[in-house]
């Protein structure tokens, strides 16, 4: 990465000073302030990093304005639509889509590490049965980091890759089984010889008594959703991952950290909450109601599922994920009330002066609830499936921020506001 020709100058108390401009391959210029405060003294202030780039990288490109999201350069729709997941993983990990060979021994690899070692299995016993599957999500995969420490060596290639391999293959299982625990459902093994979604499917909805029939389209759904999830750049928990990796620490421990940030209801935590509203919602008749109250300050009531950060028009992932639900549902012969709520809540706000001009668009989890619950999944479940579907992209950005010679612990700065210097008043003295 070059400096361009131009410079950012800062003048600052009578002190000038000029700061180099990058360009990246597409997306806006960059200034570099890493000397601002040696040479002025002074820091940035940027809540919710709105103007800042923590990092650089090569994996995910999205344009907000105009919608577009690209796994190294590979637009979103084209692979959710052409692809799978398996080979999108590889595309994320690798840079390259995979050849055919590459494909069979990658997919190998991951099937054949998807199993848990038994004292895993234990843990499980240990949460409360209606603990929420993202808190067991949490608990178990953190857990990994005590089997998997004692040979750590995150400068090793060798050690990345069956990190890598390892955290892909079980988040799965993992996740099935804190589906199953809070039904009290016996565990199911995971498959080697299933596409890595069917595998996921079965493992989740496995009647023993019965022969499991896999359902292709219900699969091939399943794939496009983890696909559509894989990667989104430097959103809340893969800034979360590579925060917590900064420091080395075991890159189990940095995705579980993930896992966490990803909950929240502002995050991935949305498709869950989005569906609920729908829920609340319930009837077309009362669309109105909720669209006032999301236009009113007063009121902490936003459209779930609606805005984003970055995409400052429709989210290229919302569209293949509309398809996705309509297929979903007719396959299934389900006529939702909610999918007709989710349409039409999505046809008023997007002609109401209120969401045009602050441009908010339904984001990807608007529709993906209604087809996880068409699956068959409680809302509990969503924010998981997007855990499973993001590892590789937290994994992906673990793997580029370590080997990054750039990189070095991740310690932001603050505007202090508390009391100055003042001596400490022993207890029998305070009032
Ligand atoms: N409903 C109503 N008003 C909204 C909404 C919404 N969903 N989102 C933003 N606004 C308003 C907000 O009140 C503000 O208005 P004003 O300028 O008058 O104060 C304006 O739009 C800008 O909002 P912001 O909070 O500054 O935007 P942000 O970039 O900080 O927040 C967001 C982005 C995604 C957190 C927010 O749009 C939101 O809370 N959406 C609902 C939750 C959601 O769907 N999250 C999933 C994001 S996509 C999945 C993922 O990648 O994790």
């Amino acid at each position: 990465m070059k400096p361009s020709k131009e410079k950012f100058t800062i003048t600052y108390k009578g002190k000038t000073i000029e700061l180099p401009v990058y360009h990246g391959r597409q997306g806006p210029d960059v200034v570099d302030i890493a000397r601002l405060y040696k040479e002025t003294g002074l820091f940035t202030y940027d809540p919710g990093y709105r103007s800042t780039a923590s990092c650089k990288s090569r994996i995910t490109f999205i344009d907000g304005d105009k919608g577009i999201l690209e796994y190294y350069g590979y637009p979103i729709d084209q692979l959710a639509r052409n692809g799978n997941f398996m080979e999108t993983c590889y595309l994320l990990l690798h840079g390259e889509l995979p050849t055919s060979v590459q494909y069979e021994e990658f997919n190998e690899d991951i099937m054949k590490h998807s199993m848990l070692h038994e004292q895993i299995v234990k843990f499980y016993s240990g949460f409360r049965r209606d603990a929420h599957p993202m808190a067991v999500l949490v608990g178990v995969f953190g857990a990994l980091s005590s089997f998997y420490h004692e040979h750590m060596n995150i400068d090793d290639p060798v050690f990345r890759n069956r990190a890598t391999v390892r955290m892909l293959a079980k988040m799965p299982t993992i996740a099935a089984m804190a589906y199953r625990y809070t039904l009290g459902w016996t565990f199911v093994d995971p498959r080697g010889d299933m596409s890595y979604a069917g595998n996921f499917l079965r493992m989740c909805f496995l009647n023993p008594m019965y022969e499991y029939e896999e359902d292709e389209v219900l699969s091939r759904a399943m794939d496009r959703i983890f696909i559509l999830h894989a990667d989104h750049e430097q959103n809340a928990s893969t800034s979360t991952v590579r925060l917590a990796s900064s420091s080395r620490a075991n890159p189990y421990a940095c995705v579980a950290a993930g896992v966490v940030s990803l909950w929240g209801p502002a995050h991935g935590g949305a498709n869950e909450a989005a569906l609920n509203m729908l829920k609340e919602i319930g009837t077309v008749d009362r669309i109105p109601h909720f669209i006032e109250r999301a236009k009113d300050k007063n009121d902490p009531f936003r459209l779930m599922g609606f805005g984003h950060r970055v995409y400052k028009n429709y989210d290229p992932r919302a569209k293949v994920m509309q398809q996705t639900a309509h297929e979903v549902l007719k396959h299934k012969g389900i006529d939702d009330p909610l999918l007709e709520v989710a349409m039409e809540l999505e046809r008023v706000a997007l002609s109401d002066d209120y969401f045009i001009e602050r441009k908010l668009y339904p984001n990807v989890d608007f529709y993906s609830g209604i087809t996880l619950r068409a699956m068959g999944f409680p809302s509990s479940m969503f924010t998981v499936m997007f855990a499973i579907a993001r590892t590789v992209g937290w994994v992906a950005q673990w793997r580029e921020g370590i080997t990054d010679p750039d990189q070095s612990i991740g310690r932001p700065r603050q505007i202090y506001l508390g009391p100055t210097m003042r001596d400490y008043v022993p207890m029998s003295e305070r009032g």
